[in-house]
């Protein structure tokens, strides 16, 4: 019998490295047509996958009423943008840059290379990249539009220790996706065809865990270890279109975006024993659950909390002045859509890293739902202890478009 030919030997491999994945190859094929993944038989009778389905080939459509990205299931990366105009850029010019970067977004969106890539094969894997834009009050300023009136830099609050160099700007350009390579690749592309109309003011790379590691639907861990993004309104309920989409002028069916820069001490935080890290927010770091829950073994993230109940020395179970109990609503209206990413860039000093969590909130109205939040949390929070903002940035989100269109038409046509 003649020697197998050398390409039968890698077959054979790869496809023992698939049975032991999927536990045999009877069970592998069974398990794979469940994961509607098409298997064929080679002629000796081993399977071998006829297409797998791949993230990077995952869109989110691009156009439609509202902007993609906000309601979108959270990508794994994100990159968030702050422009300046240049002095020049007059009405004109705002309509002909947004009339560019939608183009591109568009594109880019659907894998498809925007016009001029000198790297269009980095575009051929969007793994459900989303392009968001958003508008500070400079923009609408030189656009001549008014409102909205909450459109300006918040309110100095007392936590606050903010660098230029992470605040303001009069375009944000958020780029997410679940592929790093198709973030970069997106964010220089766009970057490039601002270049005659703004110039970059600041960037903040984030990150969630990588797609695949964990369930679908699981919430966010920030880097103090904490379930971060549980009471939050549900995308696609009436609830969340009552709290994000703004009504109203050019802003109908867009929001307001706030954007926080906030540094985690986390070597001050290491210094923290379990039970004070579950009061400081009110929850069990373990599962999210509310401390009211019990026991604690069987106490779940959503159970609902009660901030009510009293320990045997008659103080509250969850403390008076956690982060849970200070942000939750006082008025019914001070509600907020948060999708938050972490960054971690080169230590500085002594410490071994620079972490922390780039707070994003989404609200059609951001003096009436987030800033009465954010006062409360200024005056007393036991998290800030260990937290500090650093950056603050304020957007109008405009609304999506048809295609055809272009983002902002409602505010420069
Ligand atoms: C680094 C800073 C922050 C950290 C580490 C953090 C962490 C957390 C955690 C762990 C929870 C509990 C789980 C959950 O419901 O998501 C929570 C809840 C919440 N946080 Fe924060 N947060 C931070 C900053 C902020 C800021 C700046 C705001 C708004 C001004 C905010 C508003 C809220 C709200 C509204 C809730 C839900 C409260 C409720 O139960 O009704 N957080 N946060």
């Amino acid at each position: 019998m003649s020697a197998p030919d050398r390409g039968e030997p890698s077959v054979k491999a790869a496809s023992t490295r698939r049975q032991f994945l999927l536990g045999g190859a009877a069970a592998g094929v069974g398990a794979a047509a469940t994961l509607g993944i098409g298997y064929a038989l080679t002629p000796h009778g081993e399977a071998t996958p006829a297409s797998v389905p791949l993230n990077g080939d995952e869109t989110v459509p691009f156009y439609g009423t509202h902007q993609a990205g906000v309601d979108t299931d959270a990508q794994a990366h994100a990159m968030f943008i702050g422009l300046y105009l240049h002095p020049e850029t007059d009405r004109d010019g705002l309509r002909r840059m947004m009339g560019i970067l939608t183009d591109d977004a568009a594109r880019l969106a659907q894998g498809v290379p925007p016009l001029a890539d000198s790297e269009p094969e980095l575009a051929v894997a969007p793994a459900r990249l989303t392009v968001t834009f958003g508008f500070g009050p400079g923009f609408v300023t030189r656009a001549s539009g008014t409102g909205p009136q909450w459109l300006q830099p918040l309110p100095a609050f007392g936590i606050d220790q903010l660098q230029p160099e992470y605040g303001d700007g009069d375009l944000l350009i958020q780029v997410a996706s679940d592929d790093p390579v198709t973030v970069a690749h997106a964010t220089r592309m766009l970057l490039k065809d601002t270049r005659s109309f703004a110039s970059l003011r600041w960037v903040q790379p984030g990150f969630r865990r990588a797609h695949g590691s964990v369930k679908p639907g699981t919430t966010m861990r920030n880097l103090f270890g904490q379930v971060d993004g549980t009471t939050n309104p549900t995308p696609g309920t009436t609830d969340f279109d009552k709290v994000v989409w703004a009504t109203g002028g050019w802003l109908t069916g867009g929001t307001g975006a706030v954007i926080r820069r906030i540094r985690m001490d986390l070597d001050k935080w290491d210094r923290l024993d379990r039970s004070g890290r579950d009061q400081a927010v009110g929850r069990f770091q373990s599962n999210g659950a509310p401390l009211t829950s019990s026991p604690h073994e069987q106490a779940a993230e959503f159970d609902e909390p009660d901030f009510e109940a009293k320990t045997s020395t008659g103080f509250t179970v969850i403390p008076e002045f956690s982060h849970m109990a200070r942000a939750r609503p006082v008025e019914a209206g001070e509600r907020i859509f948060r999708r938050a990413y972490n960054y971690q860039g080169p230590p500085v000093g002594d410490e071994l890293s620079e972490s922390g969590l780039i707070f994003v909130s989404y609200q059609a109205d951001v003096e009436r739902q987030f800033v009465p939040i954010q006062r409360r949390l200024d005056e007393l929070d036991l998290l800030n202890e260990w937290t500090t903002p650093i950056g603050s940035a304020v957007f109008a989100l405009p609304p999506g478009c048809a295609e055809g269109g272009f983002i902002g038409d409602t505010l420069l046509t």
